[in-house]
């Protein structure tokens, strides 16, 4: 597991491979060998897969608003298409319009100024993440993780050649990390903490208080900060969102930002996402890039140029939509024995704990993981969710509610009549 620290060892030559074979012998490098298939993927792909053959699956496992992308977003990239000068490379960095509405939409929303030679316009937040931990960290560089954490953070920090450090926090505590935690898993190799509020997978929301005091201690240490906002909008009652690196301007020239169009506007197929970090490291990361990917497509970066420039009523009205089904979810799963879902205040997500449900019989099964749960659960009631142990916390499931309402309390009432079924 991440963390672990004993995922590169060994250099591929895993129990099975005989010590005398070639560098040719060995098919798979071990450095992309470790990875893991991406479990949120997985488990969306199967639904997806049941659901084409014909299974009235009800699919509770992708971060994806159900959503149309906004029409005008969409004719945005149509007119894109049309235009010659689209259909060229483009800077690998960035369109500079681009460049320049994400200036302009970091102020507006976060009260973060900063410039264009600051920012990298990547394929995804998932690429923004894979790249900045590159661009920052030396083999065996330790970065703090908090658990439950988004399942492609480690994998990202460990293709990097660096060592995640989880950092673990539960339901007592709203899934959040303190400063003290923190502080317990800082060791002299420790150069970056990563800071995800909205959190995927808990939904968490730090305050800004809490979030203050993290910053505080990071600047404290002369560490690194990674800080992913891609949720900024998505903040449900009293709470707010906090940008670190306005709070706390300091922090700024150890601090990225990793941010994208796919959560707020509903383009998760479009493929836009941005790094803001330190003038060298942009460098660093647009050159990597540059031999990597190139630019983004253009048209998704016009489409994402319309988006980041416009106002947020779509936005608005999703969040409303989120926040309704964020209610249902956790009234239904809570009324189920042996599930405990606290309320997130933020993304669109909830990470009940169902350890309550593990060992006992559900139709002639006895799941003794959250895992063995999620397989039961797809196998019996056809909905799919996302086991805790690809959040690196067994015990837990993840639902995303970003699905419609009427698939949303069907798929919940699947689940309560079969885990209503659980015997001891
Ligand atoms: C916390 C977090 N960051 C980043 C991303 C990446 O989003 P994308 O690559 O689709 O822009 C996701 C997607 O699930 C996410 O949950």
């Amino acid at each position: 597991m991440p963390g672990s620290g004993g995922v590169c060892d060994d250099a591929g030559m895993s129990a099975s491979t005989p010590a005398n074979t070639t560098p040719s012998d060995r098919r798979v490098s071990a450095r992309v060998g470790a990875i893991a298939e991406s479990a949120t993927l997985a488990v969306d792909a199967k639904a997806k897969a049941l659901k084409a053959a014909g299974r009235p699956v009800i699919g509770f496992g992708a971060g994806e608003p159900d959503f149309p992308t906004p029409d005008y977003i969409v004719e945005a990239a149509v007119a894109a298409c049309r235009e010659p000068k689209n259909h060229r490379y483009t800077p690998a960095g960035g369109l500079p319009e681009l460049k320049a509405a994400i200036v302009a939409k970091t102020l507006r929303d976060s009260g973060y100024r900063v410039e264009p030679s600051q920012v990298l316009v990547t394929n995804g937040g998932k690429q923004a993440i894979y790249e900045a931990f590159a661009a920052i960290l030396d083999p065996g560089d330790e970065v703090i993780v908090p658990a439950p954490y988004w399942t492609t953070y480690p994998e990202s920090i460990q293709l990097a050649g660096g060592v995640a450090v989880e950092v673990v926090a539960d339901e007592t505590t709203g899934y959040k990390v303190t400063v003290e935690q923190l502080e317990a898993a800082r060791t002299e190799r420790t150069k970056v903490v990563l800071f995800v509020s909205p959190s995927n997978p808990t939904g968490a929301v730090y305050s800004q208080a809490e979030a203050e005091a993290i910053g505080r201690w990071a600047l404290e240490h002369g560490l690194w900060v990674l800080t992913d906002e891609i949720y900024e909008h998505l903040v449900y009652g009293d709470a707010t969102f906090t940008s670190l690196p306005a709070l706390l301007p300091e922090l700024a020239d150890k601090c990225i930002v990793v941010n994208g169009v796919a959560k707020t506007y509903a383009m998760t197929g479009w493929r836009v996402g941005w790094l803001i970090g330190p003038k060298d490291v942009v460098a660093a990361a647009t050159n990597l890039q540059s031999h990597a990917t190139s630019n983004v497509s253009n048209v998704a970066q016009q489409a994402a140029l319309s988006a980041v420039s416009g106002d947020l009523t779509a936005v608005d009205e999703m969040r409303t939509a989120f926040d309704r089904r964020r209610q249902t979810i956790v009234r239904m799963l809570n009324e189920i024995d042996g599930v405990l879902c606290p309320e997130p205040e933020g993304a669109f997500y909830v990470y009940p704990s169902v350890k309550g449900l593990l060992g006992k019989e559900i139709r002639g099964r006895r799941p003794k993981t959250s895992a063995e749960l999620a397989t039961l659960i797809l196998d019996e009631a056809e909905v799919a969710v996302v086991p805790g142990e690809a959040f690196g916390t067994p015990g837990y499931l993840r639902l995303s509610y970003a699905l419609g309402d009427a698939d949303l309390a069907e798929g919940a009432a699947r689940m309560q009549k079969l885990l209503g079924e659980a015997r001891d």
